[in-house]
């Protein structure tokens, strides 16, 4: 019944969605990196049906429907998920998927993942024995212990051509299966090979501690120094962490994402066992995500050279997107955290980690390397970088924070960095707003949306924050207004992301659309999101309306917060009795 993954993808990879799509509807305007068009769905007169080529979906915000590629087929066809599958196969030029390998399926991906385990195993056995003895000896020289070792499930692939194959056939496993799992490889004269051999074994497990693939560390000076599983059809190394597994447990932090797989091995060993890395490649929102589900704070401990910086600034962006707080290690005096730990010992590592300096302390010092500021035509440069940093900064009592320190360091006032600040931030919410009634982003009448899932502590406050979110989609220069809304006014913590989210964004520049908010959302929460923007709001008088709004967010907390003193007073004078104690 299920089709396979690999066709899917395949599937998916052939049948692009502007193409699809815009063989139904006319998709002729475009804002930003989406397509516009009228929704198939619903009748309307403006266009409000978006296709993002780029993340290959569709959303209209007037009837809330949206999806991939499938859905869409599935909703204007009015087929089911075979049948749709099929008939972008036949556009595609694919043949048909085969029907009924459902089981065939599963027990394909769950025998790559039993022969990983087994290789596993298998290196695991050969770091034991004496065809381990140079690893395990490169191993002691990077001083990682056994326990350690056994907590990682680290391994050596011996040197030689095909013991892991020999094994793994004795094992029931065959040719194709290993080079599918991407442990074989297929030589010039038609034999296969081991993919890894005299190399560190690194397994890559997941949350669910299935073995997905390995990493594999040269033991001398040969190159590749690391060598990666390639992605198959149960690894992609832009998905995981490596040490996910391990760091999901971590209690009470801090998650650290580092560059390498030892870094993370010797933070362990040191008791960070918030630490993990992304597989060689820079920080992707797949990965971010994943480790937002355990945490919404990161230390970035990357390498202190000029590649680590760069990752470091990418990786900032992509946290902040998803509403996590950043910190960003500055590692003196060693190449990188494994180095530093060995030189100066965890504690030194922590206090580096509690001396850390938030993003923006990090950010202005990034900036002030770049400039000579004892001439006056560096101090300009400078000062020009800082307020645009500044403008970036949503909430208005760290930018005057910040503007102070500057402001006293170089001798400049205050209020000038401010002020200059400040511009820049109009000129963007100006931007902004002629861009989203460029849209006519008015919210659609014809729908009643489906609140079902949305759970609020306070409804009646949470049809304000609603509303606040409504106001700031339509209106951003109404952004100020809400400066001191913090996550405790929220009703739920899902409003608090996605104002953080709207605040983001126009922090960043970015385009601030339900579709852009949305990416960054999951299904369910964009549906739910596209349901609150959905309701009708006023505009015309958009300053009164978001002051009434924040008006009756704080009536409610004060209100809330007296029912809670009056119950615990109530609590109180019942415990007094019952202990005898007469009432004054
Ligand atoms: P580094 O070159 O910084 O290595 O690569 P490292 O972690 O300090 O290595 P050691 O300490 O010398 O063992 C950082 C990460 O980039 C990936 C690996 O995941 C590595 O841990 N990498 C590096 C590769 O995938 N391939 C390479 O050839 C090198
Ligand atoms: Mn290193």
């Amino acid at each position: 019944m299920a089709i396979s993954e690999t066709y899917l993808d395949e599937l998916i990879s052939r049948s692009d969605i502007a193409d699809v799509v815009g063989s139904y509807v006319n998709l002729s305007k475009r804002s930003g990196s989406n397509l516009f068009g009228l929704c198939p769905f619903h009748n309307e007169k403006t266009p409000s049906f978006s296709v993002s080529p780029e993340k290959q979906i569709y959303h209209c915000f007037g009837c809330g429907k949206g999806g991939g590629v499938i859905n869409f087929i599935m909703e204007i066809e009015g087929l089911g998920f075979q049948d749709a599958v099929a008939f972008l196969a036949r556009r595609a030029g694919m043949p048909p998927p085969e029907d009924g390998s459902s089981e065939e399926t599963r027990s394909r991906r769950g025998r790559l993942l039993d022969l990983n385990k087994d290789a596993a195993r298998f290196y695991y056995q050969v770091l034991n024995s004496p065809a381990g003895a140079e690893a395990m000896s490169y191993m002691q020289r990077r001083q990682i212990d056994a326990p350690t070792a056994v907590r990682f499930g680290l391994g050596a692939a011996p040197d030689a051509w095909t013991e892991l194959l020999k094994a793994m056939k004795a094992k029931g496993y065959n040719e194709q299966e290993m080079f599918e799992a991407g442990l074989i490889k297929r030589g010039k004269n038609g034999g296969f090979y081991d993919t890894f051999r005299n190399r560190l074994m690194f397994p890559v497990i997941d949350i669910r501690g299935s073995v997905l693939g390995f990493s594999g560390r040269a033991l001398g000076d040969s190159e590749p120094k690391y060598l990666n599983s390639p992605d198959t059809p149960v690894f992609n190394k832009s998905k995981n962490l490596f040490a996910i597994n391990l760091a999901k447990k971590c209690k009470d932090g801090p998650f650290i994402l580092c560059e390498g797989n030892i870094d993370v091995v010797s933070l362990h060993q040191a008791g960070f066992t918030g630490a993990v890395a992304s597989l060689g490649t820079s920080l992707t929102s797949d990965q971010a995500r994943l480790l937002s589900r355990y945490t919404d704070q990161v230390v970035l401990a990357y390498d202190g050279d000029a590649a680590g910086i760069k990752a470091a600034d990418r990786a900032i962006k992509i946290f902040e997107q998803l509403g996590m707080k950043v910190r960003v290690l500055r590692i003196n005096g060693a190449k990188d955290p494994d180095e530093y730990i060995k030189r100066f010992g965890a504690d030194a590592f922590r206090n580096l980690i509690q001396g850390s300096p938030d993003k923006l302390d990090y950010q202005i010092a990034q900036i002030r390397a770049k400039y000579d500021v004892s001439s006056d035509a560096g101090r300009l440069s400078f000062l020009n970088d800082i307020t645009v940093l500044l403008s970036q900064v949503s909430n208005s009592i760290e930018r005057e924070v910040y503007a102070a320190k500057i402001s006293e360091e170089m001798g400049v006032s205050k209020d000038a960095i401010l002020s200059e600040a400040k511009k820049i931030i109009s000129r963007r919410l100006r931007k902004q707003k002629q861009k989203t009634e460029q849209m006519n982003m008015r919210p659609g009448q014809n729908r009643q949306p489906a609140d079902r899932d949305i759970r609020y502590t306070d409804p009646v406050s949470a049809s304000a924050e609603e509303g606040v979110l409504r106001l700031l989609m339509l209106d951003p220069t109404l952004l100020p207004l809400t400066d001191d809304l913090k996550e405790g006014d929220f009703s739920s913590p899902f409003l608090f992301r996605v104002l953080t989210l709207i605040r983001k964004k126009l922090a960043d520049h970015s385009d601030v659309t339900p579709a852009t908010l949305c990416r960054d959302l999951t299904s369910s929460e964009a549906s739910r999101l596209t349901a609150i923007l959905d309701k009708p709001e006023n505009i015309s008088e958009g300053k009164k309306a978001m002051n009434d709004y924040l008006i009756k967010i704080r009536y409610r907390k004060i209100e809330n917060e007296t029912t809670q003193d009056l119950a615990q007073m109530a609590e109180l004078i019942k415990k007094k009795k019952g202990m005898g104690i007469a009432d004054e």
